[in-house]
């Protein structure tokens, strides 16, 4: 009897959290999903006390409990990339020095290692605990195709000049993907910065991560994923996290839901560039003046300065558009009037239209948002390009008539909406996400 009593004990997982821009908020949604298949499972959640006190705020949770790894004195007064280099610098050894914490703390050892996939150093403290380590990747299968092929890529493409060169030697990237696409991490850019190695060094790492899971489907991009299950030792797909636990709110504290109820089916362009995202003020300016000129309905998440609007902007549009400081995203985009998301291309807001049946338009900027914008659009085909990729008044113009109003507007939510019909089986009952997290669930158990 005695190996079932062991096999029913509750499992304690430490999480490592990657504590800047969505990351926190993508990782508790994750562990959320596993907690809901095993609800005896207790979770550490170790990050920074203002992620933290954001993120478990209000009910919290009972088997997942936050673990603060140290005072967030010095990270104020940073611009965001100097924060996370700080960062970085001290984290293998407090994320370590935490797990011993809590470890004497309470008398029980973690059985696994459960950490964003940036931080790769995660797969040298699970060796040293001989514990399983379960890295999540928080964007596309292209991405971290590309992170694994880097030094491919550094080889093939690496001299300056070179940004317009096809990727099609990476396998089902056609050659409509450019080297200009890439994570200026990969090639171009200051390949020895404290970002830039550790990406690299994720890309050796997650080769010997016990399983990699990340928030996809797999049937969203079959081929690729096939060639990452040929490189990592398993590879289990999760999500769409969002759709596959869903977070019930009921905020809609600037009435959005309303403004919506009262507009046409896919007539109103929502407009958002991510939580940290701000666009050049210049294209603040021409977007704004092009959804005046063309009479488009908007609703636009605004993080920017209001002062780069155009002067008299938001009472002239004040019958056509809303401008809010944030929306509950997921809802929005769940709203059968918004016709299409102008958006940076992050991978959840991509995943979240997809789920919400809304194509875009996309004005990517840096990361992993040019390789996804060249996803959505020249793979599932669901986002319209801007002219030059930055905003003109006469490029956003078009984009918001051939997204709203043309039939190529039409055909991207035909297509749009059979990705979402294969995000809803992938987490329904017999679906591939949730079959992968019953896995996962298992091996973490095991
Ligand atoms: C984390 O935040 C919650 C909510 O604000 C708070 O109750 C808890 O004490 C914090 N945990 C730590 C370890 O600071
Ligand atoms: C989207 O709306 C439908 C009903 O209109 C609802 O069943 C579904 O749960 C919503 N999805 C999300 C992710 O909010």
């Amino acid at each position: 009897m005695s190996y079932k009593v062991a096999s029913t004990s509750p499992q304690n997982v430490a999480v490592l959290v990657f504590p800047f821009a969505s990351h926190p908020g993508s990782v508790l949604q994750f562990v959320r999903s596993i907690s809901a298949m095993a609800p005896d499972m207790k979770f550490t959640f170790f990050s920074l006390s203002r992620s933290n006190s954001s993120l478990f705020s209000g009910s919290g949770f009972d088997n997942i409990k936050p673990y603060n790894i140290w005072d967030d004195e010095g990270f104020g007064a940073g611009n965001p990339l100097q924060q996370i280099e700080l960062f970085l610098d001290r984290a293998a050894c407090t994320f370590e020095r935490a797990i011993e914490e809590a470890e004497a703390e309470t008398g029980h050892k973690f059985g696994c290692l459960i950490s964003d996939a940036f931080l790769w150093f995660a797969g040298d403290i699970a060796k040293k605990m001989h514990v399983p380590w379960v890295p999540i990747w928080m964007s596309g299968q292209r991405s971290l195709l590309a992170h694994i092929e880097t030094d491919i890529i550094r080889e093939k493409v690496g001299a300056p000049g070179q940004e317009d060169k096809p990727l099609d030697f990476l396998p089902d990237f056609s050659d409509e993907f450019r080297a200009s696409d890439l994570p200026k991490e990969i090639v171009f850019g200051n390949l020895e910065s404290p970002f830039a190695r550790m990406l690299h060094k994720m890309g050796e790492k997650l080769l010997q991560a016990t399983v990699v899971t990340i928030n996809s489907f797999e049937t969203m991009d079959l081929k690729v994923t096939a060639e990452l299950k040929k490189r990592f030792n398993k590879l289990l797909l999760v999500g769409p996290l969002h759709i596959a636990q869903p977070v019930v709110s009921d905020d809609d504290r600037d009435g959005c839901l309303q403004w919506l109820d009262k507009h046409k089916p896919a007539s109103v362009a929502y407009i958002s560039f991510g939580s940290l995202g701000a666009l050049p003020p210049i294209e603040v300016a021409a977007l704004a003046e092009a959804l005046e000129e063309g009479g488009f309905p908007f609703l636009w998440s605004f993080r920017g300065n209001k002062e780069d609007l155009p002067q008299g902007f938001v009472d002239r549009t004040s019958s056509i558009g809303k401008i809010v400081p944030w929306v509950n995203q997921v809802q929005i985009l769940n709203h059968s009037s918004v016709g299409v998301c102008v958006t940076h291309c992050g991978w959840n807001s991509i995943l979240e239209s997809v789920t919400g049946g809304v194509p875009m338009i996309g004005r990517p900027d840096l990361a992993d948002q040019k390789v996804n914008m060249r996803s959505v659009e020249v793979v599932w085909k669901i986002c319209v390009r801007i002219e030059g990729g930055v905003f003109t008044k006469t490029g956003a113009i078009k984009a918001l008539e051939q997204a709203l109003l043309l039939e190529q507007g039409k055909e991207m939510r035909h297509r749009v909406g059979v990705l979402k019909q294969l995000a809803q089986e992938a987490v329904g009952p017999n679906g591939l996400s949730t079959q992968d997290l019953k896995a996962l669930v298992e091996i973490i158990k095991s």
